[in-house]
């Protein structure tokens, strides 16, 4: 089967899996995450882009957050890509990958160039417009204040602490998105997260002045 073929028999797969999720964490992300990571791969020439391509879009069809564990995801994008007849090298990169990209893990020891480029892109989905709109749409779905000046942002949570925390949206920008711009693995992702961060400054001062009604 041609590598297009298997990436479009996949995102086929990753609609009907993602059908019923929240807004920020839709078909409409792996696709932005996959268009990313084909930016950052065309830039950066590196990695196989088959293995990037597969991982970007099954990366989130099965999130700790909604599903409560961790193995859930991995296995199941495992098991579609064998019924495609994937190669076994290929899908076991794709499940290491899956793996180790999520936030709160914080550091892994695992690295390949392709996993680099896929957590610069879910990571860059994360911040800027996008990320404004995927924080507000999420908070909301959780039930979360938009801000509340009486509540101070809590940095370095460890993982069973960010689990069950509701804190309110705007402290989410400084709990982690806004941290996001200094851990970019590659130069081109760092170049789009610089803009996408300045964007996001300017909303929160655009939000501070509204919110406390100064303009
Ligand atoms: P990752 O995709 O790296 O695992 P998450 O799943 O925690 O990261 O976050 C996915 C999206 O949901 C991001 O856009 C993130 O900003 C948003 N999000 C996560 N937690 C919160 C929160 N407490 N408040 C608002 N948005 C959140
Ligand atoms: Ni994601």
């Amino acid at each position: 089967m041609e590598n297009s073929e298997i990436i479009d028999k996949t995102k086929v797969f990753v609609k009907k899996e993602l059908s019923l999720s929240e807004p920020g964490h839709d078909f409409w992300h792996a696709i932005r995450v996959l268009n990313l990571s084909k930016l950052i791969y065309e830039k950066e020439i590196m990695g196989d882009f088959l293995v990037i391509a597969l991982a970007s879009l099954l990366h989130d069809i099965a999130d700790f957050k909604f599903s409560g564990d961790d193995s859930l995801g991995p296995e199941k994008a495992g098991s579609f890509l064998m019924s495609i007849d994937v190669s076994e090298p290929v899908v076991s990169h794709v499940k290491n990958i899956i793996r180790n990209v999520s936030f709160h893990k914080g550091k892994t020891d695992f690295v390949s160039d392709e996993f680099f480029i896929v957590q610069d892109a879910d990571r860059l989905d994360a911040i800027g417009a996008i990320g404004i709109a995927r924080a507000f749409s999420y908070g909301g779905f959780k039930g979360s204040e938009m801000y509340n000046p009486d509540i101070e942002p809590r940095l370095n949570m460890k993982m069973d602490e960010y689990k069950g925390y509701r804190g309110t949206t705007i402290n989410h920008f400084y709990e982690k998105l806004l941290l996001l711009k200094d851990m970019m693995n590659t130069n081109t992702g760092y170049e789009i997260a610089e803009a996408r961060h300045r964007f996001m400054l300017g909303f929160l001062s655009e939000f501070f002045s509204e919110f406390e009604g100064l303009k």
